[in-house]
Parts: structure tokens; C-alpha cells; sequence
């Protein structure tokens, strides 16, 4: 742990051992500063995880579904729509008073055989607008954004060689914006990626909003996804990344954070689900109990990148965290399937971290408050 944030670690232990435990409230500590989200389930969104169905009224007010209205699920066959998992969770959000940002309209990942399988460009075309606008107009008013499109983006800054490159060309993400624009005029809409933190893949982010822009096409935020490592955040590339994406005008948003604590079968940082790597107990270091001194560590990191976006509110509007509580995260099965992570600020029980106790303790001791 640094020098720096040592005193507030302790601060952040004696939090926890008093009756704040029961009332610290993340939604409440930053309601004057950005919105803070949750990626659920469908248990979750169901009602059927009592952990989840505590946490969520308590501590968010905003939620991302992390699966359900992904091609794959919300439009599996091409005359056929599959509402109902989102009708509940705008439902659930509406009664909770929570917002709920649509995820996503178009990706390459979870998208169904059947469009996989079309071949001309045409019916891909047609394809693409049919979804787009019925999906967009079905939740316009009822959700408050939607990652229109997620993930086009290659390592180096170029245009990734998917299958909507591949069939429409470079032009394929304004024409979603134009699609969703036209469909969901109520509806904020945003650019979504992982790693637009690192200044090649964030150069091709910029150059890409700049040319929605430049078309006279609607984009309202750019989503940095956030999944680090807590040993390794990026914090010099996240402050310049706010800084060169709030200098177009757009809303900043951290939208899928989670500070893994588990080795890397590789050197790179990388959210690409289809990297993954087989299992190996000395890649499963934490399977009894995640010791004190990484969930310090991870406490001392998820303090500094909080220290960091208090610093930039009102540029950055929304903190999503990618899952409820460690129980649930993507991490634990990836990329390597079947460890023990520990990325979020819940444990297994659903109790708060130091992590947790950490981000509180930044807010109220920041200048920033
Ligand atoms: O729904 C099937 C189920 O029918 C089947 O029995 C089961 C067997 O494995 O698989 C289920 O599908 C899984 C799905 O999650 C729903 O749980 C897939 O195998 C699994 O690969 C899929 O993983 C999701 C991943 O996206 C897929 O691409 C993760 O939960 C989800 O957290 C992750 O989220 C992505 C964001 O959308 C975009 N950014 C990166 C992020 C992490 O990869």
C-alpha cells in the first residue's frame, strides 16, 4: 500500500467496524457526483437472489443487464424477439427508481448462429436496421441509454475485422448511431469498448466519435469498460483518457470495473472473451480466502482510481461495476473457467470489502466532497 493511503486504509477499517457498515450507501455518498451501476444477472433481475435483491435498491441506481438484451438472447431467430428478461429488468428498474443503461445493440460477440450464417450483404444490411430500430424504439423512454455499439475496435486503433466491418465497412458504426438515433430519440447513446484507455486504441476511439460527429450524427458518452487488474491500474492513460474524450463534448462513463486479483495467463490486459487458457491450481491462488494484504492492495487501488474520478465529476457521469458481488463476476470463469476471484466491492456473502470501505472513505475525506 502507498504512504498516501495509508491513513485512510485505517480509516476505512475503523468504518467498517462501526454502525456505518449497515447505512454506507454508495448511491448516496456520490449522489452529487456520478451514478454508480451494477451489471446484473437474470437471477438478479428475476428477484430471485436475496443478496442482489439487498444490495441493489441500497447501492445503485444504475443497472446494466450483463447478458440479456445481447443479440443473442433479445432477437434469436430473424422474425423472432425475446423480450421478456428486458421487460422485467425495466420494470424492476422503473420500481426501483434506477436507471438502466440497454447493453448492447450491436457487438460481435453473442450474436446469433443465424446471422453468423448470412451471406449477402443485403440481407445483412436488412438484418442490422430491422434490429437496431426495433429494439431502440421498443425501450426509447423506458431505458436512459444504450451501448449502441460495443467493442469495434482492435488493439492498435484500427477498425476490428467482425462480421459487421466485414459486411458494411468502416461506416457501420455511424450508421448505428443513425439507426438508434432515429429510433430512440429519447435515449442517450453511447460507444463502448475495452482498453480506450491506452493511447493507440483510444486514438481509434477518438477518431471514430469524431466521425459520428462529423456526420451530424448523434453520440452522448464513451464507455471505458474497466476490467484491471488492482496490482496494475492504468491511472496516467484513465486521467488522459477522460481528459481527450471530455474535450469532445461527450459524457465519460467507467461501465463494466472490476480489479481482478488473480494472475494473468498472459502479460497483456485484455477483455477479448475468446482468449481464455486451461486451469491450473497455481493460477488459482485464492480458492480458500483472498488474504488481507491483497484485499488491502486492492482497497489501495480501487481508493486511487475513486480519488481520480472524484477529481473529473462532471466530466465522468457513471461508475458501473461488472456484477453485484464477487459470487457472480465474469472473472471467476474467465479466462481461465472455475477460479476464485475477488474483483468487487461485495464478497460471496454479500458483505462490503475494504474495497468498499475504501471508496467511501476517499469520499468523505477528499477535497473533492
Ligand atoms: O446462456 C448460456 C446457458 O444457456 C448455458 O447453459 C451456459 C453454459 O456455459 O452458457 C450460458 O451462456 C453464457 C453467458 O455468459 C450467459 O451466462 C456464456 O457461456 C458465457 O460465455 C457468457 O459470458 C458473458 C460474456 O460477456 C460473453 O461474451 C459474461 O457473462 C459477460 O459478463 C461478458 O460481458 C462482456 C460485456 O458484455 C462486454 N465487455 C466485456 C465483458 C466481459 O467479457
Amino acid at each position: 500500500m502507498s504512504q498516501k493511503n495509508l491513513p485512510l486504509f485505517f480509516f476505512a477499517v475503523f468504518v467498517s467496524q462501526a454502525t456505518f457498515a449497515q447505512t454506507a450507501s454508495l448511491k448516496a455518498t456520490f449522489r452529487n457526483d456520478f451514478l454508480i451501476g451494477a451489471a446484473v444477472n437474470t437471477r438478479q433481475i428475476e428477484e430471485r437472489d436475496t443478496t442482489a435483491a439487498r444490495l441493489i435498491p441500497a447501492q445503485f441506481n444504475a443497472l446494466t443487464p450483463e447478458n440479456i438484451m445481447k443479440a443473442e438472447v433479445i432477437h434469436p431467430g430473424w422474425d423472432r424477439y425475446n423480450f421478456e428478461l428486458a421487460d422485467k429488468l425495466v420494470d424492476y428498474a422503473r420500481k426501483q427508481g434506477i436507471h438502466v443503461n440497454a447493453h448492447n445493440l450491436i457487438w460481435h460477440s453473442q450474436l446469433p448462429r443465424y446471422v453468423q450464417r448470412i451471406k449477402d450483404v443485403d440481407s445483412f444490411r436488412t438484418w442490422f436496421t430491422g434490429h437496431i430500430s426495433a429494439i431502440a424504439a421498443r425501450y426509447d423512454g423506458k431505458v436512459y441509454s444504450w451501448d449502441v455499439v460495443n467493442e469495434a475496435l482492435n488493439e492498435d486503433g484500427t477498425m476490428r475485422n467482425s462480421i459487421f466491418h466485414k459486411m458494411l465497412g468502416d461506416d457501420f458504426v455511424v450508421e448505428a448511431f443513425r439507426l438508434a438515433q432515429k429510433a430512440a430519440p429519447h435515449t442517450k447513446l453511447y460507444y463502448n469498448d475495452y482498453n480506450i484507455e491506452q493511447p493507440a486504441k483510444r486514438a481509434g476511439a477518438i477518431a471514430l466519435i469524431k466521425k459520428i460527429q462529423a456526420a451530424g450524427v448523434r453520440i452522448d458518452g464513451v464507455g471505458i469498460q474497466g476490467h484491471w487488474r488492482a496490482a496494475n491500474v492504468p491511472l496516467k492513460d484513465i486521467e488522459e483518457s477522460i481528459r481527450a474524450f471530455s474535450a469532445l463534448g461527450i459524457e465519460v462513463m467507467f461501465t463494466e470495473l472490476d480489479l481482478g486479483v488473480l494472475p494473468n495467463p498472459w502479460d497483456n490486459t485484455t477483455a477479448e472473451v475468446g482468449q481464455t487458457a486451461a486451469y491450473n491450481a497455481n493460477m488459482n491462488p485464492y480458492a480458500g480466502g483472498l488474504p488481507d494484504s491483497v484485499e488491502r492492495m486492492q482497497a489501495d487501488a480501487y481508493a486511487s482510481l475513486f480519488r481520480l474520478f472524484l477529481a473529473y465529476k462532471g466530466k465522468v457521469t457513471r461508475i458501473t461495476f461488472w456484477g453485484v458481488d464477487d459470487s457472480g463476476s465474469w472473472l471467476n470463469d474467465w479466462p481461465i473457467r472455475g477460479r476464485t476471484n475477488y474483483p468487487l466491492l461485495f464478497d460471496r456473502h454479500g458483505q462490503p470489502k475494504g474495497s468498499f470501505f475504501s471508496i467511501i472513505a476517499i469520499k468523505n475525506t477528499t477535497a473533492n466532497n
